[in-house]
């Protein structure tokens, strides 16, 4: 069992640094999590790294720290509504006032292994053949991101939230076990390591953002800090989804709900009439 000190340090640093707010009925993961990160580094025990962390923090240590730590659960078309709203409501509604050529930019904000990303491209190649589209997926973890890149995932991990006829056409068989996403459906998602504590400027502006099942993970000054960060990249028209468990009631002023529609909000000064 770790001290209260290393807890309280361990929550500082989570905090700075991935805005993870760890809470002591937490205290159980702790142990669980770090030992393995302790042995990979040659360390004797949790209360070594620990020590370490204190006395000779390094990059790498830290970020395995971080990694051990957050939650990467993630499925493909997660709560499904979200996905039928972009498609029935979201995506005409901006192809309806979209003027030029601008292609429309969505952002997986905490993407994890890339499901969330790589089902916005399927329901994109199903509905809208021939739109002019960009996908972006970003989380802090370079592990996971690599992952999503790679676009390989185990049997299990397809089976949550995919139709048969999905599986068919946007994978092909690697082994029993695996699957390896379609080079078609690689081809339109980017995925870039980000921290969402940190400016989004260099991805440039977004209509649709998704940045569901990470804001549980913050404390309140951290969820307005990130959305206000998020609102800063988003079109004035644009769309966020946030996840089922998350509000911005209370958190910040720059979004409204979109009418009836849970989890989905606008930037507060949005023009556009649909809801
Ligand atoms: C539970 S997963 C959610 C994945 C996906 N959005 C979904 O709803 O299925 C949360 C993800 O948030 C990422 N994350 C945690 N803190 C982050 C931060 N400060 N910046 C960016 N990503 C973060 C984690 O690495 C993890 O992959």
């Amino acid at each position: 069992m770790i001290s209260s000190v290393d807890f309280l340090s361990l929550q500082k640093l989570l905090l700075e640094r991935s805005g993870m707010a760890l809470t002591s009925d937490k205290l159980y993961l702790v142990a669980s999590r770090l030992a393995p990160v302790a042995q990979k580094l040659g360390l004797k025990s949790v209360i070594e790294l620990m020590a370490a962390l204190r006395e000779r923090p390094r990059e790498e240590m830290i970020n395995a720290v971080i990694e051990a730590m957050v939650t990467h659960e993630s499925l493909f078309f997660r709560d499904e509504r979200p996905f039928e709203h972009l498609t029935h409501v979201v995506i005409p509604d901006i192809l309806s006032h979209r003027l030029g050529m601008r292609p429309i930019r969505i952002w997986s904000a905490a993407c994890s292994s890339g499901q969330e990303a790589y089902s916005i491209a399927m329901l994109i190649h199903e509905r809208f053949p021939g739109m002019q589209f960009e996908i972006l997926g970003t989380d802090i973890s370079a592990p996971i991101v690599a992952k999503a890149r790679a676009g390989v995932y185990s049997a299990f991990e397809v089976k949550r939230g995919l139709t048969p006829e999905r599986l068919g056409r946007f994978f092909r068989i690697v082994d029993a076990q695996t699957y390896a996403i379609s080079d078609t459906l690689r081809r339109m998602v980017r995925f870039e390591t980000h921290n969402l504590l940190q400016s989004a400027l260099r991805f440039g502006f977004f209509d649709v953002v998704f940045c569901r099942n990470v804001l549980i993970y913050f404390d309140a000054p951290t969820k307005m800090r990130v959305l206000e960060l998020i609102a800063r990249q988003m079109d004035p028209d644009g769309w966020l989804f946030l996840g089922s468990a998350d509000t911005v009631v209370g958190v910040t002023d720059k979004f409204v709900g979109a009418g009836q529609e849970r989890g989905v909000y606008r930037p507060a000064f949005s023009t556009s009439k649909v809801a």
